[in-house]
């Protein structure tokens, strides 16, 4: 029977389909990241690798693992962790779990957005501290998003799903950024295409959607900042190395931009020195697809993909170069 190798524990709904398969099943015992050596020594002989987007496969992982490795399912949609020429040198498909989690960083995207917007962090953290004394008229303003401008820099599955949603609910006016334009969802959502620039330029809210690429690291950097409206909030539930966060830090605390709110960090878990004492951002530690529904479908396309691999078929989620 095919040997599985799952790096740390996932939902439930995953690990049943791969159990029902009849597979030697080794799940991790330690629930925290495991490092390269531990990877290759209990991975060793397997068939199969379940992987976070924690753990770090190289080569070296590959090579360690073993010849008989047919297959990397990661348990996440960006696959950056992966060195997928190494991958494909050896002849290992690797997987990802596209779509079902669209919606649930969707949805988190959007309440960063007003979550920073209307400084609700703050507002919660002075409440509780026995700090509100009464009504005030200016206490904690915030900003309106009515007749403001989303900038949405990708304009794939979950940038054009914030996009539906936003465009649809709030009278804000949209704009994306893409390499490539999408006609159909300009006229489908009204939303206009505009250059990079232009876009950080115009936009009252920016939310990063792009993969984590060469080309896409440090898409926003102190340049970038300086571009954007003094009054401008940025989000990203991407992937921490689009913004040079350290760069970040410093344009917020010099106010070159009114906010962020950040699900992922360059260095995550480590966090750009300064970046937790500023009071103009919200940080949430990488859970923008934690729900129970999303985390459980993910679980489980992870192991189809796998049991499609194992027997022979082209895996539903694999990821071509
Ligand atoms: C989460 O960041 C993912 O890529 O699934
Ligand atoms: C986003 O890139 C997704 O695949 O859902």
């Amino acid at each position: 029977m095919p040997k599985i190798f799952v790096t740390r524990k996932i939902p439930e709904a995953g690990i049943k389909l791969l159990r029902k398969k009849g597979y030697q099943l080794k799940i991790s015992p330690h629930n925290r990241v495991l490092k390269k050596e531990e990877i290759i020594k209990a991975g060793k002989g397997s068939h199969a690798l379940l992987c976070l987007l924690t753990d770090k496969i190289d080569d070296r992982i590959m090579a360690g693992i073993g010849s008989q490795l047919k297959i990397i399912a990661n348990y996440a949609v960006g696959f950056d962790n992966i060195d997928l020429k190494a991958a494909k040198k050896r002849k290992i498909m690797v997987t990802n779990t596209p779509g079902v989690l669209t919606t649930a960083v969707a949805e988190h995207a959007v309440a960063l957005l007003f979550a920073v917007a209307r400084r609700i962090v703050e507002s919660d953290k002075f409440t509780r501290e026995g700090k509100y004394k009464g009504w005030e008229p200016m206490l904690f303003l915030g900003s309106d998003l009515l007749g403001k401008t989303l900038g949405i820099v990708g304009l794939g599955r979950i940038g054009f799903e914030i996009a539906k949603r936003m465009s649809q609910g709030f009278d804000i006016k949209i704009v994306y950024y893409d390499l490539f334009r999408n006609k159909k969802a300009e006229k489908e959502l009204r939303i206009k295409y505009l250059p990079l620039k232009s876009l950080l330029k115009n936009a009252d809210f920016i939310s990063l959607h792009v993969p984590l690429l060469p080309q896409t690291r440090h898409l926003i950097g102190e340049k970038e900042l300086k571009i954007m409206k003094k009054t401008a909030f940025l989000i990203n539930t991407s992937r921490g190395p689009i913004i040079d966060e350290k760069a970040l830090v410093r344009a917020l605390s010099k106010k070159i931009i009114r906010g962020a709110a950040l699900d992922v960090f360059e260095f995550e878990p480590k966090l750009a020195p300064g970046l937790s004492k500023l009071d103009n951002v919200i940080l949430t530690p990488h859970t923008a697809s934690a729900t129970e529904e999303t985390r459980a479908k993910m679980a489980e396309m992870a192991a189809k993909n796998i049991i499609a691999g194992l027997s022979g078929k082209k895996p539903p989620q694999l990821v071509e170069i």
